[in-house]
Parts: structure tokens; C-alpha cells; sequence
């Protein structure tokens, strides 16, 4: 049920209109917008665009605002850093670097000692991973999840699967099958009687389908995975996926990427969302959450796959030092509170959205873990026929209403916002999407 009053903005202003105007003579046309959002500042989990207007920031930088918009001890720490030094370049030492890395070794989602190799993105963090796995098995084929997004160059594009327009034009690298995720509200194929959940069908079917008939194993270097599939709809695999995979890795010494880079560093309530399935892959992707908005990546493998050689990668900023500051910040809030935050804020919102889901006709399926949170949208409960339109409707209102949102997959709302978000933005939120939600369905159902 509401608890305030939701308002309506006159959204875009005049100054966000100029703005815009001005982006469309200039900005390159591969950008996509989700809204006409002109951005002048934030502050924790609210935004504030160039006319006044003041939202509810459910999106987060798509989950890298991960400590909120300009939290002081990043700023402060960002500060510092750049009193001191900007850039060294790779090619020599210094200690902000080391810190990270160790702090980065700390929390590695495996036994095993960690070695960390760091770069600007998501997509470089994969593209490292890529390599990586090329060269320590000297295997050249991967298996990737079809609905996958892994980043845009043309390594890591060979695994995104979730568009065909991200793909459309471009030759990628060669190698990569695809498998169908372990989406059990969408399965593609059939559970036979003696799987124990869909995760073990998915995972039957690499071995004894794709296996047997179109990748050899021997020649896989590894399979690159989501813990919870991002863009392609905030999917969380059954129980028996994870396990399952890692087994059949083992059993053909294949190495096991998970790409964290949407749902890693506290998202889920845990450093790493590997770890909810209580498997230990051999290498981490991680980025966006990693340093509060400052560009930063990198992966985290175990110590015996990274036995590369010096000049086998590289990259001129890796370990820039702002980017470290920001990311040893980032680490102390998160540690200090936000992942506990994220634990608590999670399970509230969960079950607002499933309450809200039985006032709510078009709430086809609630799925999640801490605040990586997907909400599906579809026309009916009954037929589940998917619902692309009003999800961006809700989307819509709901920007010109105060509340920042973003949509995952065909049909369905990812909400994401800062880890260290309070209880009354998460209501405040909750409010003007239930408000919206309600809106477009009476326009559109
Ligand atoms: C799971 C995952 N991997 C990789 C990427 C690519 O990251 P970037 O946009 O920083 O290259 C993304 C971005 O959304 C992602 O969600």
C-alpha cells in the first residue's frame, strides 16, 4: 500500500532540453537512453537533473554507484589520491595498487591463493579472462549462455547473446557455443524425470548435446558465466547448476569463469554471488560496484591460472590510482555496513514486490538476491504472455514521477539502487513504482 503522496515532475525542463538538443548534435549515435534524465548532482541514493528536479535512484549507474551517489569517504579518498599523484603507468609499483589487489585476494570466492590483474571496464575484465583461459589451458574454445551479456568488444561480444542489434554488423572472435541459461520461469528445454531441478538439464545438455555434437570438450578452455544473469532478465539458476557445472569443469579440465562484473562486490549481500551457490570458480570478473563510479575492472584468479608472463596482457592505467583510492573506499563502506544494508534493504523490497504482486495482475515473477532484484512483467499470471510495452511505460511514469528505473531482458525491471540505501527512499521508491505500475496497467491491460 502507498505510504506518501506521489507527485508529478514537469519533466524535461527547459535546461535538460538544451542539453539534450545539444547531445544530439555531437554524441554518437550508438548511445542508447532509458529516459530524458540531464543529470547535475547526487547525493546518496538521490539524483538531482539540471532543472531542480530531485529522484529516487533505483538504478544506480546500472549497480555501480554501489556506495551511493558521492559518498564522502570515496570522495575524500579520491581526494587525497589526487593530491599526490593521477598516473604512473603499469610499468612501475606503487603501494595504493598492491592494497587493492591484496584486499581483492582477500575476498576472493575461493580457497585457493589469488592473483589480480586490474584494467578500466567490464569488458576489459573479460577480455582478460578470455585470454587468460587461452593461454594457461592452450585450449582455444569456450561455452558461453545464450541472453548473456558479457560487454561489447569483440572478445567478450562473442558471448553477449542478449540483443542481436549488439551484434548485428560485427565479426567477433570465433569459439564460442552458447547453452541456454538455467532460466526455470522461461525454460527452453524439456526437464526430463530424473533431473533434480532445471539447472541439471542445462547442464546435461552441455555434455551430452553440445558436448558430443558441437564442442569438443578437450578443446574448451573454459565457460564463462553470470552468477545471475543481468541484461538478460535478473535470472537466478536453480540449486543444482552451479555444483553440476563445476563438476563437469573438472571433469574435462575446464576452467570456470563467473563474470560478478553486475552482481559481484556486494550486491547480493555477499562479496560475490558465487558464493550463495557454494562453488569456487577459478577466475572472478569484476567492475562496475568495484570503485563507486570510478572506472575500474579486473579479474581475480586463482594463483595457478595466472601464470602468464610479463608483457602476455597489459595495459597503461591498469591500477591507476584514483581508481584504487575509490576502490579501497568503496570496500571500507561496503564492509562497514552496506553489504549488511544490501542483506536487509533485499529482503524488505523482495517482499514489497511480492505483495505488491498480488494486487497486481501484470507481476508475472519476483526474483533476486540481497538488491540485484528482477521484476517481470507480463500480460496476464495466467498466460504469462511477456509485456516489453508496459514495463517501459512503468519505466516512464515512473521517471516523471521521481523514481530512476531501468528494465533487464524483454520484459523485465531491474532494480538496483545503492547499497547503502535507507528504508525511507526504498518506500519512497517502492511508492512511486507501485503508482506507476498501477497507471500503466490501467492504460495498457
Ligand atoms: C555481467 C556483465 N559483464 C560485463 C559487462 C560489461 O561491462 P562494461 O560496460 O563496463 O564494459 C556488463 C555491463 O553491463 C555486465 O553486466
Amino acid at each position: 500500500m502507498l505510504t506518501k503522496t506521489v507527485t508529478r515532475l514537469n519533466v524535461p525542463g527547459p535546461k535538460a532540453r538544451s542539453v539534450m538538443a545539444r547531445d544530439g548534435r555531437v554524441v554518437s549515435s550508438a548511445y542508447g537512453r532509458v529516459a530524458d534524465f540531464v543529470m547535475d548532482h547526487g547525493r546518496g541514493s538521490e539524483v538531482f537533473d539540471v532543472d531542480g528536479n530531485r529522484y529516487v535512484d533505483f538504478v544506480a549507474g546500472i549497480a555501480v554507484n554501489s556506495t551511493g551517489h558521492s559518498h564522502p569517504q570515496v570522495v575524500q579518498a579520491i581526494q587525497e589520491q589526487a593530491e599526490k599523484f593521477l598516473h604512473i603507468s603499469s610499468d612501475y609499483y606503487h603501494d595504493e595498487w598492491v592494497r587493492l589487489s591484496e584486499r581483492l585476494a582477500g575476498i576472493a570466492p575461493f580457497e585457493e591463493q589469488a592473483h589480480v590483474f586490474l584494467g578500466n571496464s567490464g569488458t576489459e575484465a573479460v577480455e582478460a579472462a578470455i585470454k587468460l583461459a587461452q593461454y594457461h589451458t592452450g585450449r582455444r574454445r569456450f561455452i558461453g549462455f545464450l541472453s548473456a551479456f558479457h560487454g561489447r568488444t569483440l572478445g567478450s561480444l562473442a558471448f553477449t547473446a542478449s540483443k542481436t542489434v549488439q551484434r548485428k554488423g560485427f565479426q567477433t572472435i570465433p569459439f564460442v557455443s552458447h547453452a541456454p541459461y538455467p532460466n526455470a520461469f522461461r525454460p527452453l528445454l524439456a526437464v526430463q524425470p530424473d533431473d533434480e531441478d532445471y539447472g541439471d538439464t542445462v547442464v546435461n545438455y552441455i555434455e551430452q548435446v553440445m558436448f558430443k555434437g558441437l564442442t569438443p570438450p578437450e578443446e574448451v578452455a573454459a565457460i564463462l558465466v553470470e552468477p545471475i544473469q543481468g541484461e538478460g532478465g535478473y535470472v537466478v539458476p536453480p540449486a543444482s547448476f552451479f555444483p553440476r557445472l563445476r563438476e563437469v569443469c573438472d571433469r574435462h579440465s575446464v576452467l570456470l569463469i563467473v563474470d560478478e562484473v553486475q552482481a559481484g562486490m556486494g550486491r547480493t549481500g555477499k562479496w560475490w554471488a558465487i558464493e550463495h551457490t557454494g562453488v569456487e570458480p577459478d577466475v572472478v570478473c569484476t567492475a562496475k560496484g568495484i570503485a563507486s563510479g570510478i572506472p575500474l575492472g579486473g579479474i581475480i584468479a586463482r594463483k595457478s591460472v595466472m601464470d602468464w608472463p610479463a608483457g602476455a596482457h597489459g595495459n597503461t592505467y591498469g591500477g591507476n590510482p584514483i581508481a584504487c583510492a575509490a576502490a579501497l573506499a568503496t570496500i571500507d563502506v561496503l564492509e562497514n555496513g552496506g553489504m549488511q544494508n544490501a542483506r536487509e534493504q533485499g529482503a524488505y523490497m523482495m517482499a514489497r514486490f511480492r505483495e505488491m504482486a498480488d494486487r497486481h495482475p501484470s507481476i508475472g515473477d519476483v526474483r533476486g538476491r540481497g538488491l540485484m532484484i528482477g521484476v517481470e512483467l507480463v500480460k496476464d499470471k495466467t498466460a504469462l504472455e511477456i509485456a516489453p510495452d508496459l514495463r517501459n511505460r512503468v519505466v516512464q511514469i515512473a521517471f516523471e514521477h521521481g523514481l530512476l528505473l531501468m528494465g533487464a531482458g524483454v520484459n523485465t525491471m531491474r532494480i538496483i539502487p545503492p547499497l547503502v540505501i535507507t528504508r525511507d527512499l526504498v518506500d519512497e521508491g517502492l511508492d512511486i513504482f507501485e503508482y506507476a505500475l498501477t497507471l500503466a496497467e490501467e492504460e495498457m491491460l
